[in-house]
């Protein structure tokens, strides 16, 4: 019965995302009592909003399938956050809510039949959903020089150099795995590159409410509303990634239109539709309340001193990290390091990534899985769940900060014990590269 023929070739090329394999790796050591620093999984780990509890807890009685797009007050709702937040235009009927915006993606690359061209780095799961779809995804090639900048004529050059007319461009700012945003003047060079060239941009902006410069987020739909469909969601400023739920804004255009028709067949075909309780509680997520807003600018502000301060301490220690503009992600490059590296049998960010766990306990993700060429020894650390491991921490720091701590007090090493560790560690890992150096 179980023959080879049985299955989908497709998935004998794919493994699990690695996010949630090294999460689940290293659930696995700590429940056997293993030290490990958990660098290797962004998750944001702060408390559930009491407001948003109690409006969770009002709606368990919810218990009807909703429409395909979404409960309809609460797609009212998103689009008028969005026109708040990103000065932007929208209406209810360009909204679909669906259970996460992982899967609002891979519905989107499911019903274009698109090239897909991402620029490198970029997060894990792009390239392995429009490899379960037979497309093809093409990375734009970027450089750790220029801290991965996404430069026009590299785009330009990637787009010529595929025969499909059909296009789709995934940007994502704040970027997982840098850190970094894309600017202004770059999104307008981008606009007007995809234009020219009839290419559709989804716009994955679900770090966008976790920009450390507060309000400085600016999304490409500003400048191409037309061919832009804006994803987010609840997970990452809200720490609600179990809850599942994320947003679709399509573009403004008849593109939006035909866009939202076929994921409404997608959609009712596949999920049905979000949880009830979870989209009626979402109402009050969405309702730019003060208490809402007060706290994400909280937690925003935390995951910047802490991403922040981890940046600092590996840069003190020569490791070359790209700037971070919002998220809580850093991309830390030990290229400086090759030589100490190669004589520990450590050749790509692969090798990099596995000695760190096994010698030093440190867990993070390599570069290849985000698309950056595998000799360059880049890895992916999240900066999340340090010193938030346990339920009752993220409070803790919550509270310390409510209190008035300035970023020194916040970091310091009573409140951040695990943190300091994990500098020490890498310290330690850098003065065992440098030491081989010494005896040659
Ligand atoms: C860049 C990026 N996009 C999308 C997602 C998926 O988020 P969701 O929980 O909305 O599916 C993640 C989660 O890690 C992410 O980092």
């Amino acid at each position: 019965m179980l023959k080879n023929q049985l299955f989908n070739p497709v998935f004998s090329e794919l493994s699990p995302s690695s996010t949630l394999y090294i999460n689940e790796t290293v659930n696995a050591k700590w429940s056997q009592g293993e030290q490990v620093f958990h660098m290797g999984f962004g998750e944001s780990r702060f408390d559930v909003h009491p407001i948003l509890q109690r409006a969770l807890a009002q709606h368990a009685d919810k218990k009807s399938y909703l429409p395909a797009r979404g409960l309809p007050p609460l797609c009212e709702q998103v689009a008028t956050y969005y026109q708040t937040k990103l000065g932007i235009e929208f209406g209810a009927p360009q909204v679909m809510v669906g259970p996460g915006s992982k899967l609002l993606i891979y519905g989107l690359q499911t019903i274009l039949d698109a090239d897909l061209f991402l620029p490198t780095p970029s997060w894990v799961s792009y390239a392995p959903q429009a490899t379960i779809l037979g497309r093809r995804a093409h990375y734009i090639s970027a450089d750790i020089q220029d801290d991965y900048r996404l430069h026009p004529g590299a785009l330009e050059e990637a787009l010529l150099a595929s025969d499909n007319p059909n296009k789709l461009l995934l940007l994502n700012s704040p970027n997982n795995p840098s850190g970094g945003a894309l600017d202004a003047g770059l999104l307008q060079e981008v606009a007007g590159i995809c234009r020219a060239n009839d290419v559709i941009v989804l716009s994955d902006e679900i770090y966008f409410q976790l920009c450390f410069n507060r309000d400085s987020h600016i999304s490409i739909a500003s400048y191409y509303p037309e061919g832009t469909a804006v994803l987010g969601g609840l997970s990452k400023h809200l720490s609600l990634g179990g809850w599942r739920l994320g947003v679709a804004l399509m573009p403004g255009s008849p593109l939006g239109e035909e866009l939202m028709q076929r994921m409404v067949v997608f959609a009712s075909e596949t999920w049905s539709s979000v949880a009830a309780p979870v989209q009626y509680a979402a109402l009050q997520a969405y309702g730019l309340s003060d208490e809402i807003e007060d706290y994400v600018r909280d937690c925003c502000n935390i995951h910047a001193i802490r991403t922040r301060h981890i940046r600092r301490g590996l840069q003190a220690l020569g490791i070359h990290c790209c700037p971070v503009e919002g998220a809580f992600y850093i991309a830390a490059n030990f290229d400086e390091f090759r030589a100490g590296l190669a004589r520990k049998g450590v050749h790509t960010s692969s090798d990099l990534s596995r000695y760190l766990l096994q010698k030093h306990a440190i867990a993070s993700l390599p570069g290849i899985d985000f698309g950056i060429a595998e000799q360059q020894l880049t890895l992916r650390l999240s900066t999340s769940y340090l010193d938030m491991e346990s339920a009752a921490d993220p409070d803790r720091i919550y509270q310390l900060y409510r209190r008035g701590a300035d970023d020194e007090q916040l970091m310091a090493q009573q409140h951040h014990p695990v943190t300091a560790a994990a500098l020490s560690t890498f310290a330690e890992f850098i003065a065992s590269l440098e030491g081989d150096e010494q005896k040659l």
